[in-house]
């Protein structure tokens, strides 16, 4: 726990820390004590220098509790979208600590307080670039090479593609070789970035082995364990080859690949494994219960490396998307429907890259996905399986 708090306050410096304690007290403490319990008679509130009352202070106190809100969440997670209105309002609020006691008559205390304030707001403006996290390319933060299983379609792909425009040199791997080298040299030619290719059949035994043998030359900074597909239909009428193959893939090939390319990072002291799950790992899902089974069991994998990892530089991503519009469907046998685009989920997934253990892409599938906090498991099951049978052929179901 205080490696945790070590890792979340070593992020922005010292003062920073101070101002985000600040905003956090105005927006969960003062300003909604404020706004519930003093009577609008003796509210007060100051803007600009100029001192509100009554119902003009109460009317606006919604606003000053947004700002705080904003402030804290913003310092928190060291949005971009800090700079430059978080130096513009404690400018404000320099001028207004600065009126406010000169009023009072106490002129020394309006001079200090006025000066330290705007300080403040001075050393914010100048730390756009601590804001700007992301700005920095991931190969700048993580090392030169990515390695992205299933990158022959899909997410994949998309991963690729947004890693090379980060910069970041990929092994690209999965069974359709032509595919590979076809988005091998779209890379090359886009983003000027080098690539390797290595078609291997991740379900197969030895298959991880192989690929890590493949790259043992090469520094991997970023694993995307993504390979996967989907198996639907009611447990009875599965094969149960396949059901195996599936488990390897999704489950036994994320942890062997992981294992072998986590010591080099850890190392080297910086890197980044993701993997991807589904939304479906978040729930039981009948007419899909084993693939909902590995995906459930990707989470807890990624989950509990980040908890692992944190604070040694190595960041652990899970990224669980719903409906993706990909082969996904196709290869598990379900019926189309709707979905997001991969390039979408993938920016959502790099986007909470280091800041979090596991990122939903969507807030329909947050919805779902969180399901279970609010209703029955039973209940939540069920209806999974109401949504899952629309899905399914008449013969599976
Ligand atoms: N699309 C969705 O709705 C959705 C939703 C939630 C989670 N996901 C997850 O997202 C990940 C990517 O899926 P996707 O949506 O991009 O589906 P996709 O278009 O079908 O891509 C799957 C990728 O996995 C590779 N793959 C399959 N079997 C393999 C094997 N035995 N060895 C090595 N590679 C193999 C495929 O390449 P080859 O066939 O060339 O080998 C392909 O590149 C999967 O883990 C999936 O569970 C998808």
């Amino acid at each position: 726990m205080s490696n945790w708090w070590r890792v979340r306050l070593g992020r922005r410096p010292w003062w920073m820390n101070v101002l985000m304690i600040i905003c956090a007290y105005a927006a969960f403490v003062h300003v909604p004590s404020d706004f519930f319990c003093t009577p609008v008679a003796r509210d007060a509130e100051v803007w600009f220098g100029v001192t509100l009352r009554g119902w003009a202070a109460k009317l606006t106190e919604p606003l000053h509790w947004l700002i705080y809100l904003c402030g804290a969440y913003g310092f928190w997670r060291m949005r971009p979208w800090m700079w430059p209105w978080a130096s513009l309002y404690t400018w404000q609020v320099a001028f207004a600590v600065f009126i406010w006691e000169l009023h009072a008559g106490h002129w020394l205390r309006a001079i200090i307080g006025g000066a330290v304030t705007a300080a403040f707001g001075g050393a914010l403006w100048r730390a756009q670039a601590a804001f700007d996290e992301r700005g920095v390319p991931l190969r700048d933060r993580y090392g030169e090479w990515a390695l992205i299983t299933g990158a022959s379609g899909g997410i994949g792909a998309a991963f690729a593609r947004a890693l090379a425009r980060e910069h970041m040199s990929c092994v690209l791997t999965a069974r359709r070789e032509d595919r590979l080298r076809t988005l091998a040299a779209e890379l090359e030619r886009d983003y000027a970035v080098s690539t390797r290719v290595v078609a291997v059949d991740l379900a197969a035994p030895g298959g991880a082995e192989e690929l890590a043998r493949a790259v043992e030359d090469l520094e991997i900074s970023v694993l995307v364990n993504n390979a996967g597909f989907g198996y639907a239909g009611r447990f009875e009428r599965q094969d149960a080859e396949r059901l195996q193959t599936m488990l390897q893939l999704n489950c036994v090939a994320p942890v062997l690949l992981t294992k072998r390319l986590l010591p080099g990072m850890r190392a080297r002291g910086r890197g980044a494994v993701i993997i991807t799950g589904s939304a479906a790992g978040a729930q039981p899902v009948p007419l899909n219960c084993v693939y909902a089974a590995t995906k459930a069991f990707d989470r807890f994998l990624g989950e509990g490396l980040w908890a692992e990892l944190h604070g040694t530089g190595v960041d652990v991503l899970v990224l669980e998307p719903g409906p993706t519009l990909t082969e996904f469907q196709a290869v598990s046998g379900e019926l189309a429907h709707a979905g997001e685009q991969p390039d979408h989920v993938v920016r959502v997934a790099l986007d909470a890259l280091g800041e979090q253990p596991s990122v939903i892409a969507g807030w329909y599938n947050w919805l779902r996905a969180n399901a279970t906090r609010l209703a029955p498991r039973s209940l939540v099951a069920l209806a999974a399986g109401k949504v899952m049978g629309q899905w399914i052929p008449p013969e599976m179901r």
